[in-house]
């Protein structure tokens, strides 16, 4: 049985006062809900308020991003050595890091590497654009992430691996939970065969793209979900809450 993960990415919002504010509104309550693991993904200057918070109850925190460098003279940059210690998990090759920063499933690669060679989950995240949904490219993009994202990686059930297909993420246009589940189960097939099946059965693979309070059942009633990434809805408290309690009661029968 994988353990369901819900997490949640605030991207670019909220300063340190604003996100600790909406860490408290809702921990009490988070910490409450059991059967899924809860990760909360603020920008990196309140990943340190935010984790004297959380300390004592069953919230982790992950970092949006990380470099593969260990340390230098990378102006700006984060690097793994400074995310140990403050967070467990790392959301790594997001699609707007893809289309806003440059980063190519080489760089992606190297993250991967880096995070699990220090311990820190990553969170992988891949995803088609419209155009190559609508052309039925589906499948073969996502391999085609998966495998140049994983070249060289040993297997590891630490790996999870988020779906988010870029027309689904920010616009209120949801993927069926159908539509994920296969997409996502071929990903299961995909790391399976770059792995093994026991590794494949155990990683968690979530669905991200617009998922709120109200379409959240659809995906996790599904079989090969294991789970959330949600942006736009974790910055309210009340929809968030509502995603990790309906988690917990769906793959909980
Ligand atoms: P939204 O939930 O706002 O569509 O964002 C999804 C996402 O990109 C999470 O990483």
């Amino acid at each position: 049985m994988r353990r369901p993960l819900i997490a949640g990415n605030w991207k670019m919002n909220t300063n340190v006062a604003e996100a600790t504010n909406l860490a408290q509104v809702m921990l009490a309550e988070l910490d409450e809900i059991s059967g899924v693991e809860k990760v909360l993904c603020p920008p990196f200057v309140s990943l340190a308020s935010i984790k004297g918070l959380i300390k004592g109850m069953s919230i982790e925190l992950g970092a949006q991003n990380m470099y593969f460098e260990d340390k230098g003279a990378y102006t700006g940059e984060i690097s793994p050595l400074m995310l140990i210690g403050l967070c467990d998990l790392v959301i790594l090759g997001h699609s707007e890091r893809r289309q806003y920063f440059a980063e190519t499933d080489e760089i992606i690669n190297k993250k991967v590497k880096k995070a699990l060679e220090f311990g820190l989950k990553p969170i992988l995240c891949v995803g088609e654009s419209l155009e190559d949904n609508e052309a039925g490219r589906t499948g073969e993009i996502i391999t085609q992430q998966i495998r140049a994202a994983l070249t060289g990686v040993n297997s590891t059930s630490q790996l999870v691996i988020a779906y988010e297909p870029i027309w689904a993420i920010g616009t209120g246009r949801a993927a069926t939970g159908k539509q994920a589940n296969a997409t996502i189960g071929l990903i299961r097939n995909t790391v399976a065969s770059l792995w093994d099946i026991e590794t494949a059965q155990a990683i968690r693979i979530l669905y991200g793209g617009s998922v709120t309070g109200s379409n959240i059942a659809e995906f996790i009633a599904e079989p090969e979900i294991d789970g959330a990434l949600v942006g736009g809805a974790s910055l309210k408290a009340d929809d968030f809450l509502r995603i990790v309690s309906q988690t917990a009661a769906i793959k909980s029968t």
